[in-house]
């Protein structure tokens, strides 16, 4: 069975720095559907890195692959159907929320799952939207969760979650956390997910993809990075994470 995903050698030069490189020598397999948190210290290149597996960016050298098949032989529309970032400011389209969620639907030209659309809104905290209103006028956390609901849509076969519960109540975070849990449970859906809540990291996944000194330095069953993180960097991340700017509005 080929793996699901597979990062090879994969290097990123920092912009407008010549060959100055944000991180080299990224490489990991995932061989089976699995939850992976990837923590680091801010300006690692997370998000860099979430945007290369999305296609949205491209990688100055390496190459990624999806079921053994690369990135440069994929329609890119395919591929980022099948690979889906869900950005830590999320960016909503003009129009309704429902314009939101069918809209990405249909340049896809999947049917529009209302179903599981009226499922998951209430499972995320959202059931009191009026799904009429403009997007625009969602509080930072409602566009976090109708984005990533956006995403949910496509199926898609890897997720790749950019610090999405970090503008988020404790409850609603809890909320977003329970539907990921069966979502992967259910659709098998690989998940990569940013960051900087350890406690979430310990529950939600099974490895730990750590960055630092410009490269993925440890790669860890999640139990084993958390009794003994290799590096002097991870050790210390663990006592003191470094966090995030402040969260944005609620
Ligand atoms: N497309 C890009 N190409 C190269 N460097 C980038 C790119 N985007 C961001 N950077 C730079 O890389 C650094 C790390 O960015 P980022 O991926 O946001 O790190 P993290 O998510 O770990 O905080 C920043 O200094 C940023 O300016
Ligand atoms: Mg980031």
């Amino acid at each position: 069975m080929a793996s699901v995903l597979e990062l090879q050698s994969i290097r990123k030069n920092r912009s407008g720095d010549g060959n100055v490189q944000l991180f080299a020598n990224v490489s990991a397999t995932i061989a089976d559907p699995a939850i992976i948190s990837i923590l680091g210290v801010s300006g690692q290149g997370k998000s860099t890195l979430l945007r290369l597996l999305a296609g949205l960016d491209n990688a100055d050298e390496g190459d990624i692959r999806l079921h053994n098949v690369s990135q440069r032989e994929l329609d890119p529309r395919i591929w980022r159907m099948k690979v889906c970032y869900v950005a830590q400011q999320s960016v909503m389209l003009n129009g309704s929320i429902e314009q939101n969620l069918r809209t990405v639907s249909m340049l896809h030209r999947m049917p529009y799952d209302e179903k599981l659309v009226r499922h998951m809104l209430p499972r995320l905290g959202l059931d009191h939207l009026d799904m009429g209103k403009s997007a625009e006028q969602l509080s930072g956390g409602e566009k976090q969760r109708i984005s990533l609901l956006r995403s949910l849509l496509l199926h898609p076969t890897v997720l790749l979650l950019d610090e999405i519960t970090a503008s988020l109540d404790r409850g609603s975070k809890e909320m977003v956390e329970e539907v990921l849990r069966e979502w992967h449970h259910q659709e098998g859906a690989t998940m990569l997910w940013v960051t900087h809540d350890l406690e979430q990291a310990q529950q939600m996944s099974s490895s730990i993809w750590f960055m630092g000194e410009g490269t993925l330095l440890e790669n860890s069953d999640t139990a084993a990075f958390f009794e003994h993180p290799t590096s002097e960097l991870a050790q210390n991340y663990i006592k003191a994470p470094i966090q995030k700017e402040q969260p944005c509005q609620s």
